[in-house]
């Protein structure tokens, strides 16, 4: 992990929360193939774990999670993984109805859903009509999301108003821009995690984290990824000095 210069103890119960907490669930293949399986059992483990974490970050208040499930570059992986990934998030969404029922969270998912057979497109939108109306953590989850991806569709959204006088160029702001995002509404992700050991973004809300603080964790794989893990990014954070280009 990359950790803070400071070496002070942080008291949890005292501790400074995130309000919205991004995490890039990545290691799966690596984690399947240092057991010699197939890298669609390391997504199987990792589906599994992204439940438990989920239910964690409901349960301590935090108010926001997005986690990356699958970019929009993740197509290119051999079609036999991408069959393997489709078939688990179907899996999960029927699962998640399921539970949904007894759990407070609402779930939204962002990216171009589209893109996904008209069986899957079915399942989300239930899951989020489902739980539209809970109160507790709302769960982004990122599927065919792209940050670039999404902003050339708010651009061209955009484009499309000027075309029809509906807005001048002037009226283009950064705030225009966050309400044409998948993520409209929604706080700007103030901690994104990463474990596996890669340090970059893949892709991941490049618009949104223009002020997130990052948490990249090298000795653990997303299906190893514990609460206890979870506890020490919160750690990390609480100890980070956010000046948001002020003094
Ligand atoms: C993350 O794990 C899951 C997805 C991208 C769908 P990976 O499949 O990227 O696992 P590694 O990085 O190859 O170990
Ligand atoms: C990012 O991980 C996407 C998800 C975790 C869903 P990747 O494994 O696809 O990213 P790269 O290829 O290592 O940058
Ligand atoms: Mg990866």
């Amino acid at each position: 992990m990359f950790f803070s210069k400071s070496s002070k103890k942080i008291d949890r119960s005292e501790r400074i929360l995130p309000e919205h907490v991004g995490i890039i669930m990545d290691g799966n293949g690596r984690w399947a193939k240092k057991r010699g399986m197939p890298r669609q059992a390391g997504h199987r483990v990792g589906a599994e774990n992204f439940r438990k974490i989920t239910r964690y970050c409901n349960s301590i208040g935090i108010k926001y999670l997005t986690v990356y499930a699958f970019s929009t570059e993740n197509w290119k992986r051999p079609k036999e993984e991408v069959d393997a990934l489709m078939s688990l998030f179907y899996d999960y969404l029927v699962e998640a109805l399921r539970d949904f029922r007894e759990e407070n969270i609402r779930t939204r998912f962002i990216g171009d859903v589209t893109a996904f057979a008209p069986e899957l497109q079915r399942l989300i939108k239930e899951t989020e009509e489902l739980s539209a109306d809970k109160t507790g953590m709302c769960l982004n989850i990122a599927m065919n999301y792209g940050g670039r991806d999404e902003l050339v569709r708010a651009v061209q959204m955009i484009a499309k108003d000027v075309t029809d006088g509906k807005l001048s160029a002037e009226d283009v702001t950064a705030e225009l821009i966050s309400s044409q995002l998948y993520t409209a509404g929604q706080p700007d992700p103030d901690l994104i995690i990463r474990p596996s050991g890669e340090y970059r973004t893949s892709n991941f809300l490049l618009w949104q984290s223009a002020y997130s603080e990052y948490v990249f964790m090298d000795d653990i794989l997303w299906p190893d990824f514990t609460t206890e893990n979870l506890e020490e990014a919160l750690d990390e954070y609480a100890k980070r000095n956010r000046r948001f280009g002020g003094v």
